[in-house]
């Protein structure tokens, strides 16, 4: 029995097929390629010196997605095909709700009709919206999300309890991400967005390794001690294993929908972490502050207390790992 896992070849996805291969799964991938490179399934392979199939198509073309499922025994999908940039979904919402959402549709109908009912689904810390206390609890109500890509989180999130709902036998885990960075010890695996970064971290890297000329930091006037926005930054290969025991989980004791923060549990500012990168890698990185980036929150992170108890999970990596392994990848893909 396999794990398919469409959007292997991207950041969060990579890693994980990383984990699920070292645990002895076999695992299918399926990437368009959209935001990834075929060297990444390589690095893969040279990683774990493991093999898997590997079809490259669109996740949500039925008829291909069919064919995979006839020519192979799945037990379980971890999906990470999904567009993930927030200014863009705002500029084509139409492309988000398709991909994302009618994407994921098409994903669960085919699983439906190959009667595989192991789902694991990548959410957001996002879906919390702004209205909530911090540190964000599972049991919170969702919020109202300030633009399409959190949107299509948190009606992916409300289609699968629906569906849930309606049959009780699938088994379903929503995992939140707050803010992975970082990327795989061995600097072959990483986040190398297209064009300019909007993300932090992946921003950060640009400036130290000279392509671009400053950080600009949005906002320094927020209620946090040094006025800037405070985030969950969580080590990538942390989050990977996330899935593997969430994954256990459905696996053993299954019949349920669960959501789980994968998070550390601790914020750190944006200019800690531009600090901290700094340190840890003697690289300058020249920032200026700008003012507030709209729909930025001041404060974001998780109680992690959920995933530690009914998991057994929990993020070990520190900020300093975070960044150097960051900064490695960088330095080797160079
Ligand atoms: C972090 C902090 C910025 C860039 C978003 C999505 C979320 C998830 C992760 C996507 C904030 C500040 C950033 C820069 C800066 N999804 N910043 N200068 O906004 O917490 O979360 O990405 O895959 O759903 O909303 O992450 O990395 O963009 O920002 O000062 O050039 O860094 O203002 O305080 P965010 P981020």
């Amino acid at each position: 029995m396999a794990v398919l896992v469409p959007g292997g070849a991207g950041y969060i996805g990579s890693h994980t097929v990383v984990e699920l291969l070292n645990v002895g799964k076999d695992v299918i991938i399926i990437d368009n390629f959209s935001n990834s490179k075929p060297e990444t399934l390589d690095n893969i392979r040279k990683i774990t010196g493991k093999d898997f199939k590997f079809y490259e198509m669109d996740y949500a073309d039925r008829e291909k997605l069919e064919k995979v499922f006839e020519e192979n025994k799945i037990e379980a999908v971890l999906n990470f095909a999904s567009l993930k940039a927030v200014g863009e979904s705002v500029k084509m919402p139409i492309d988000y709700y398709i991909n994302n959402v009618s994407g994921v549709l098409v994903l669960l109908d085919v699983m439906k009709k190959y009667n595989v009912k192991k789902f694991v689904f990548s959410s957001s810390a996002t879906v919390y919206g702004e209205e909530n206390p911090i540190p964000y609890l599972e049991s919170m109500p969702t919020g109202v999300a300030t633009n399409p890509y959190g949107t299509t989180k948190i009606f992916i999130e409300q289609i699968l309890k629906d569906i849930y709902v309606s049959d009780n036998e699938w088994d379903i885990a929503i995992l939140r991400y707050f803010n992975p960075i970082g990327s795989h010890e061995s600097g072959l695996l990483g986040e190398d967005p297209k064009g300019i970064p909007t993300n932090l971290m992946p921003y950060i890297v640009r400036v130290a390794c000279g392509q671009l000329e400053k950080l600009y930091v949005f906002g320094d006037d927020y209620e946090t001690p040094d006025g800037t926005g405070i985030r969950d930054f969580i080590h990538v290969v942390d989050l990977a294993k996330g899935h593997i025991k969430a994954l256990d989980k459905l696996e053993k004791e299954g019949n349920g929908i669960f959501i789980y923060n994968l998070g550390t549990g601790k914020g750190y500012s944006v200019l800690e972490l531009v600090n901290t990168f700094m340190e840890t890698t003697g690289q300058k990185v020249p920032y200026e502050i700008i003012g507030r980036r709209p729909g930025d929150i001041a404060v974001s992170y998780a109680n992690v207390d959920k995933a530690k108890e009914e998991l057994g999970w929990v993020a070990e990596k520190d900020l300093k790992e975070m960044c150097q392994d960051s900064w490695n990848y960088i330095v080797k893909s160079k």
